[in-house]
């Protein structure tokens, strides 16, 4: 992943471990490993990307390479990393070595990973309860068992942890409040995905292929040296049906609305914003229609997005204001309440109305707690993203056929008003007529 060696000072993520530290207790052990090296095909890697957790808890951006954290130990904090190697940095870059771990990332414990085998077992003597990531990587959770059971097998008095515990909730439960580091890199991220979407709808004017502006959104993250944070989403006429449409290689013909997904990845952290614009740059009546109608549901949901509202309210009032839209239109029949209670408007509108955003762009935490929508706290951001989607079938009005929009920001909760992180991107429909003109 294109980011240098570290993101933050040193201290956030020293405090990020004393706080997972403090939680866990001294009787316990942690064991987290570093996203391994993938392969697309033959002997040709896919870019690295950091695992998350990982990410958070280290700022290092390497394969092979595991944290032991011990609490009241000695060396609290243990990193295995590869060591420098000039031979294997010449053909693949440059390499954070021990020293670098102990400069750069601040963690004075830093080892060769190929001590992991023998030092790992001395640090889980005497510990009751080992934490890791379950069921994140099979291979690494086995050898994990397998030194603690050998551990066992030894009998001594001092033996290893005889519970294995998840490691996410406590994590995650962390990553959900985003710390204000955390926010300015968000807002960095949200801008420059901004600056791509703009470019896309330059392009569309004169595009011929949905392929030109998955490239304007490209060119623009990569000259912000960052990445596509997920596969964009660049759907031209009725391809804006299938929510998950990646191939963004058809033709665009010029009464097409052309609906876009894409954010970029800045220092580990998703942006996620979806914008729905006409391609020649002018929507038609039924276009508008149907457009405004999102537009309200997206505006009136981030006015719920609010400490003390509980992430089911955003929902609920997007569903709402987009099941009276599509009874206005007549492409609904019955009184709201019957369609909300029956759930009819799910035939143009099947999917959530946001996700937690951070690290991953579908991040961690729990949207529920003892069975109830959790309520929503400051510095955690969440996506608003309602959409129509009306199929092509005999049985609709014909204006609207074939039509999806969607619209999505990112936004955090504050104390007061609702921040949204993607603000710089227009979506009121004279305002795009306007920058498309
Ligand atoms: N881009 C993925 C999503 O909107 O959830
Ligand atoms: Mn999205
Ligand atoms: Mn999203």
């Amino acid at each position: 992943m294109p980011m240098p060696p570290l993101s933050f000072k040193p201290d956030a993520f020293s405090q990020r471990r004393e706080r997972l530290m403090a939680e866990v207790g001294e009787d316990a052990i942690v064991a987290i490993c570093a996203a391994p090296m993938r392969l697309r095909n033959g002997d040709t890697p896919y870019p690295y990307r950091q695992d998350s957790d990982f990410l958070y808890l280290t700022g290092l951006c390497e394969p092979e390479a595991v944290l032991v954290l011990t609490p009241g130990h000695a060396h609290e904090v243990t990193l295995f990393l590869r060591p420098r190697d000039p031979e294997r940095e010449r053909w693949d870059g440059h390499r954070l070595g021990l020293e670098g771990a102990r400069e750069v990332l601040g963690i004075e414990h830093a080892l060769d990973i190929a001590q992991l085998d023998q030092v790992l077992p001395k640090l889980m003597m005497g510990r009751q309860a080992l934490y890791y990531l379950m069921g994140q990587n099979a291979g690494f959770e086995q050898h994990l068992n397998d030194l603690r059971s050998e551990l066992q097998h030894e009998a001594s008095a001092a033996s290893g942890p005889t519970t294995v515990l998840s490691l996410q909730p406590l994590l995650h439960e962390q990553r959900l409040i985003k710390s204000p580091e955390e926010i300015r890199w968000m807002r960095k991220a949200g801008q420059i995905s901004a600056e791509g979407m703009m470019h896309a709808m330059y392009a569309a004017p004169t595009a011929i292929n949905e392929a030109e502006l998955h490239a304007a959104l490209l060119n623009c993250y990569t000259r912000h040296q960052t990445v596509p944070a997920y596969q964009p989403i660049v759907a031209g006429g009725e391809r804006a049906l299938v929510l998950h449409y990646i191939d963004n290689n058809q033709a665009l013909t010029d009464e097409d609305l052309v609906l876009i997904d894409a954010g970029c990845e800045l220092m580990g952290y998703a942006a996620d914003i979806s914008r729905t614009f006409p391609k020649n740059g002018r929507f038609s009546a039924a276009q508008k229609a149907l457009y405004e109608i999102v537009l309200e549901a997206q505006t009136q949901a981030i006015e719920q997005v609010r400490l003390g509202q509980s992430y089911h309210d955003f929902h609920a009032k997007a569903t709402e204001v987009l099941s009276q839209g599509l009874l206005d239109l007549g492409l609904l029949t019955g009184s709201l309440d019957e369609v909300l209670e029956t759930e009819s408007y799910r035939r143009f509108y099947m999917h959530k109305t946001g996700h937690w955003l951070g690290l991953d762009v579908h991040d961690v935490g729990d949207y529920r707690i003892d069975d109830e929508w959790r309520v929503l706290e400051r510095n955690m951001v969440v996506t608003v993203e309602p959409g129509l989607y009306i199929e092509n079938a005999d049985d609709l009005p014909e204006a609207f056929r074939g039509i999806g929009i969607r619209i999505e920001d990112d936004i955090r909760v504050t104390r007061d008003d609702p921040e949204n992180l993607t603000s710089a991107v227009p979506k009121d429909i004279s305002d795009i007529e306007n920058i498309m003109r």
